[in-house]
């Protein structure tokens, strides 16, 4: 895909368009045809910006034409009336062949090769990444990074980060005697080698789920949990789902019972005292045994990361190994698609909410109302932050908690999610409705303005991107999948 894009590809394409014309003679070489009254000159090239290259030219007389005796190599610029800082060196290295050494690019642009052969003069131009970053834009990507983070401890969690409770987590995530059914656990529907989610529309425990399985890379970097924001932390969101009776059904009692005679050891070990006899405090632990794996699932670095860093530099080399069509996908994110604004930071999320006029119809008249609902459960919930089982004294952690108000504009709001990994994750959105990254591009490019419900400031708008940009911010969004 790439590839086709690369200045390769402009190169050979030239081939195709001119190999017709070149009747004539054929030069001994294939690659990239020029034609004069007397000579067809192939050449080929491999040329990228800040990068010393070398080129190879075969070069044939017309009929009636003297044979080809001498060679030079230029390039330039011929809308910025500048050339290379490089004066390449030709050898001639068979009859009508040379090889020349010492070319360099420096910028990316429209660029012209030069060939003068037996003092008569040939010329092809080619673009050479047309992706320049301006100031602005470069601000704007290098904050997509460092990557990896540094690591994040949850102090409403006493065991975040420690080891045995990272162990302990792992073992709960895989064990299906928590359900009440003894038949579903975590990984039921978070599919480790499937991005930790479940590939389907709509999660399916013991009966169907109206929401679709988030993906857990990075989940211990949000600041709400869920797609409507229902919880405030990752050891309550993570109670969630053994409770609720169409994922795993269990009781808080059950729960308990099972840690009591399957893990005493481990749970020991994770909270330095054995499992009190209180079922709701051995719930609580569970979630955060839990969270602490779930915080270790952090994705790896990844293309972008290497260009986002080598633009931090100033190494174009390093670049210009970043696929163009990413390239110009990154311009379209941090520019005029302003994917940014809430795809934002190292994350690719501001970990707020926003409405993108997906539909909220759960059908039969039903509606999700995201976050508005959300803001209700979450106030309403025994092991949010404000509750007794946070283990942050200062209670600092709870701020959000307790500021958050509920208004109008929540209603069809869902949580921005974040984007590394986010090509191993389909189907998207919050209820699954959009199949592919190029079926999610789509939607924003031909957004129904009219259905999203706004007060304040209007950052999405239909943005009418060609076929091909639709393509580059694809190929950009594919490029934040792991190395
Ligand atoms: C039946 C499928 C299913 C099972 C089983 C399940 N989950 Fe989930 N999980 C979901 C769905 C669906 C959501 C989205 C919930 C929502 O937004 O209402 C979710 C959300 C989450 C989130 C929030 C992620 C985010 O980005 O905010 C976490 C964390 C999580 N689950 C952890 C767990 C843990 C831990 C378990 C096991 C105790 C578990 N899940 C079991 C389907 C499941
Ligand atoms: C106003 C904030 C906002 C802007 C701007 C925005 N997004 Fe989103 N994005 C969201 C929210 C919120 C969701 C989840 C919506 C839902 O589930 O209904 C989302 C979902 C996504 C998803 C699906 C992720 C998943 O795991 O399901 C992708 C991919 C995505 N956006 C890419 C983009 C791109 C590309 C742009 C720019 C063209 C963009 N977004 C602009 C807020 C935004």
């Amino acid at each position: 895909m790439e590839k086709r894009r690369s200045p390769v590809f402009v190169l050979s394409a030239t081939v195709v368009l001119f190999a017709g014309t070149a009747g004539a003679c054929t030069p001994a070489l294939q690659g990239a045809i020029v034609e004069s009254a007397h000579y067809v000159l192939a050449y080929k090239a491999f040329p990228e910006v800040g990068k010393h290259f070398s080129l190879d030219v075969a070069v044939c007389a017309k009929p009636g034409s003297p044979a080809p005796a001498t060679l030079k190599v230029d390039a330039h610029m011929p809308e910025h009336r500048h050339g290379m800082n490089y004066a390449p060196s030709v050898t001639l290295v068979a009859p009508g062949r040379w090889h020349a050494e010492g070319l360099m690019f420096h910028m990316p642009g429209k660029w012209e090769f030069v060939f003068v052969v037996n003092g008569e003069r040939m010329s092809q131009a080619f673009l050479l990444s047309e992706v320049i970053f301006a100031e602005e834009e470069k601000a704007k990507i290098l904050r997509h990074g460092p990557w990896p983070p540094t690591e994040r401890r949850d102090p409403s969690n006493r065991v975040s980060g420690r080891r045995e409770a990272v162990e302990l987590g792992e073992r709960l995530f895989f064990e299906p005697r928590l359900s009440g059914t003894g038949s579903v656990l975590c990984a039921t529907c978070h599919v480790p080698f499937r991005g930790f989610q479940d590939a389907r529309p709509r999660a399916f425990g013991l009966e169907d789920v109206d929401r679709n399985t988030p993906s857990l890379f990075n989940v211990g970097f949000y600041r709400w949990y869920g797609w409507d924001g229902a919880h405030d932390s990752l050891w309550s969101q993570s109670i969630r789902p053994l409770l609720e009776r169409r994922e795993m059904r269990a009781t808080p009692a059950h729960v308990a019972a099972v840690v009591r005679k399957l893990f005493p050891g481990d749970y020991e070990r994770a909270f330095r005292r054995p499992p009190p006899a209180d079922d709701e405090e051995v719930l609580v632990d569970v979630g955060k045994a839990l969270a602490a794996f779930q915080e270790t699932l952090v994705t790896g670095r990844t293309p972008f990361d290497e260009f986002r860093d080598a633009l931090e530099r100033s190494d174009a080399v390093s670049m210009n190994r970043y696929p163009m069509a990413a390239q110009r996908g990154l311009r379209i994110f941090v520019g005029k698609g302003n994917c940014s604004v809430c795809h934002f930071g190292p994350q690719f999320t501001n970990g707020e909410f926003a409405d993108t006029g997906i539909a909220f119809f759960k059908g039969k008249g039903q509606v999700d109302s995201g976050r508005y609902e959300g803001i209700k459960k979450l106030k309403d919930n025994p092991h949010n932050l404000l509750g007794r089982y946070n283990d942050d004294p200062a209670r600092t952690t709870a701020t959000g908690t307790r500021h958050v108000d509920l208004q109008q504009r929540n209603f069809g709001e869902f949580r921005v999610p974040g984007l590394r990994n986010v090509a191993l994750t389909a189907p998207y959105m919050h209820n699954g409705s959009l199949a592919t990254l190029r079926d999610v591009v789509k939607h924003y490019s031909e957004l129904n303005e009219e259905r999203l419900h706004l007060d304040g400031e209007r950052i999405l708008r239909k943005l009418n991107l060609s076929e091909s940009e639709i393509d580059d911010v694809v190929g950009f969004l594919e490029s934040l999948k792991s190395l």
